[in-house]
């Protein structure tokens, strides 16, 4: 890392800071889920992937520039091969202090495997996709997943000492019926909550899209049916508004790219496993790192790229749903972006 720009920290053109970043280790999942890929993928040979050194200084670099905290997605970022040789090496920066928090989204698969070794390195929360307590509806959502493996590493995590965050997609005619559920559900295990409106990514049916989405509005309003609902000020540094339900006391989030657009507080950008950067989830500009990554030992050209890929930061996504149409529909598929 050059002296001199590691003291710059990285702002975009709209003066966000640029605090959070979110990498994805790999393209593969070991399920399918129907929202965020297709059932016959085809994943990216080895040499494409940045190798852990590669991530390693891709991170550091970042961290240098002023990133407190770091968030590994995939695909699943539990099945890359020596993914703990990584999150040891990125513990560093949590014992340095440039790193306020290191964490992961997960599909829950293999954290019976992990979870432990997750917490011993300074990990301190985890979130969950899941979307139905249901066996049966858990493997269609997932098309490969299996509901109870993914309840004992919940489980295991919580063992470990690890908060939980479930992460529930709002599908209409889906896990509609288990809003209450799901809530009771986490407020016994004192998992936390949130909710995400299905954003338009990858080549799914335009019909299929429109049917499932569930405005987090009227889901907002199911839930105030039965719970007194108190507005919460607590941000996590993630896209997420948060209310407290005060009869149970546990907190449910709400991410709401379609009905409420979040981009004016954005502070993230994203990295694939290939070192693409994403300066938003929701448009196709992106910068490549591994190119520079690979061209020099030293950061300087690594440097300079991301800079000048920050300062083409867009505004935001224009995703959108209103007047009964899919527009600024993005042709990745999540698992490419992590999310
Ligand atoms: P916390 O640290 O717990 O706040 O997590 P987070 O919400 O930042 O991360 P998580 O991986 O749980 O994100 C949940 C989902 O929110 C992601 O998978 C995306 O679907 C969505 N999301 C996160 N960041 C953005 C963003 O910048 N734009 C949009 N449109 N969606 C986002
Ligand atoms: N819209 C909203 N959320 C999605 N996720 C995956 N695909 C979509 C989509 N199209 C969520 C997963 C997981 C996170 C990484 O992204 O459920 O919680
Ligand atoms: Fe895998 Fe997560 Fe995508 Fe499901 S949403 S296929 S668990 S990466």
């Amino acid at each position: 890392m050059s002296p001199q720009t590691q003291t710059v920290p990285l702002v975009d053109p709209f003066q966000r800071a640029i605090s959070y970043l979110r990498v994805s280790v790999t393209d593969r999942c070991d399920f399918r889920c129907t929202y965020c890929m297709s059932e016959h993928m085809t994943f990216l040979p080895k040499k494409e992937l940045l190798t852990l050194e590669e991530l390693d200084r891709l991170c550091t670099s970042f961290i240098g520039m002023g990133v407190e905290k770091l968030r590994i997605t995939g695909g699943e970022p539990l099945v890359r091969k020596g993914i703990m040789t990584f999150f040891e090496a990125m513990a560093r920066h949590l014992q340095s202090g440039a790193l306020k928090e290191l964490t992961l989204t997960t599909n829950g698969s293999q954290l019976g495997r992990f979870a432990e070794d997750l917490a011993a390195l300074g990990i301190r929360r985890v979130n969950v996709s899941l979307d139905t307590l249901d066996p049966q509806k858990f493997a269609a959502i997932t098309r490969w997943g299996r509901l109870p493996q993914v309840l004992g590493g919940i489980e295991a995590a919580k063992a470990a000492g690890l908060r939980v965050k479930i992460n529930a997609v709002a599908l209409k005619g889906f896990n509609e019926e288990e809003l209450f559920s799901l809530t009771e559900w986490c407020a016994r295990e004192g998992h936390d909550l949130t909710w995400i409106e299905v954003m338009p990514m990858g080549e799914m049916g335009e019909e299929m899209r429109l049917d499932q989405y569930w405005p987090l509005k009227d889901l907002r309003a199911r839930l105030a049916e039965r719970y007194t609902l108190t507005d919460l000020a607590e941000r996590t540094g993630g896209p997420a508004r948060y209310v407290r339900l005060e009869e149970t006391g546990q907190k449910i989030g709400f991410i709401t790219p379609l009905t409420h657009n979040f981009c004016e507080s954005c502070n993230r950008v994203r990295v694939t496993c290939t070192g693409e950067l994403f300066m938003c989830l929701g448009q196709e500009d992106m910068a490549d790192l591994r190119a520079p990554l690979r061209a020099s030992a030293d950061d300087t050209a690594l440097e300079a790229t991301i800079r000048a890929a920050i300062a083409r930061k867009p505004k935001g996504h224009d995703f959108d749903y209103s007047r009964q149409k899919v527009a600024g529909q993005v042709n990745r598929h999540m698992s490419h972006t992590g999310g």
